[in-house]
């Protein structure tokens, strides 16, 4: 209650005088949220079937990323907190982004924030998924919050689905498998506006820390910042080679 209560208060975010609706606190995306958020913690349930099979991959020697398969996850929500939802939200609506692509949508909870701000920016979200049964929970959640034609939902691999992204993307979630979170930037990067944000969650996990130290690296094209021991944000500068 407090926390709707605290979002009613920030119903209008004004903006060089003209004041814009924040669709996240639209009551349908907020009661949709709420119960997703809620879905999402009984999460355990279907991590611990596969617990013994991730403790014997992690000990010979294998990554999270590989020990444990997305169709091993199908079922589980793996999402982004309210916090990193409204933090999503906030990147997108302040920065104006139109053309917003995540990776990886489980059931559509980080995409209805990216969906949200998309209606309030007069945007649109590409998002994908290689679980069917998420893609079709992602349409259903999408249109229950009342966003649907925010959206489009591109089921399958990414490395496949992205290809064809239109350019001038104005901001990228990354929040699928994270040993694919290079190979998806190199699909993404010729669409990138100069500017685009790039977030990138997990990356603190091993797979995680090489996609950091890649576009971290002087010569990225990026200037990036580690928000937190978890996610990451990268500002695309598009200007190749060693600082002069
Ligand atoms: C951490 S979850 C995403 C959570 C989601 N962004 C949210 O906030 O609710 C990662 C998702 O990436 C999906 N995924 C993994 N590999 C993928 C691939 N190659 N292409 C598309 N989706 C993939 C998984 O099935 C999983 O649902």
């Amino acid at each position: 209650m407090a926390q709707r209560a605290k979002l009613k208060t920030s119903a209008r975010i004004s903006r060089s005088n003209a004041q814009m609706t924040c669709t996240l606190n639209d009551a349908q995306v907020f009661k949709t949220l709420e119960t997703l958020h809620g879905n999402a913690r009984s999460d355990w349930l279907p991590m611990l079937k596969y617990a013994p099979q991730a403790i014997w991959g992690l000990l010979r020697g294998q990554s999270m990323m590989k020990a444990l398969t997305p169709e091993m996850l199908k079922d589980a929500y793996i999402p982004v907190s309210p916090e990193q939802g409204r933090y999503l939200y906030s990147m997108a609506v302040s920065t104006n982004a139109r053309r917003i692509v995540e990776f990886g949508s489980s059931f559509g909870i980080g995409t209805i924030y990216l969906a949200a701000a998309a209606k309030d920016t007069g945007g649109h979200v590409i998002t994908t998924e290689i679980e069917p049964n998420k893609c079709a929970a992602t349409q259903e959640n999408l249109d229950r919050a009342g966003l649907g034609k925010y959206a489009t939902m591109r089921k399958g691999d990414a490395l496949e689905t992205l290809q064809d992204v239109d350019p001038d993307v104005d901001l990228v979630f990354l929040d699928g498998w994270k040993d694919l979170y290079n190979g998806v930037l190199d699909v993404l990067l010729p669409k990138l506006k100069s500017g685009a944000i790039v977030i990138g969650d997990n990356i603190n996990l091993s797979e995680g820390k090489e996609y950091f130290a890649r576009v971290s690296a002087s010569n990225s094209g990026f200037i990036t910042t580690a928000l937190n021991r978890n996610t990451s944000i990268s500002v695309f500068v598009d200007q190749q080679g060693e600082p002069s």
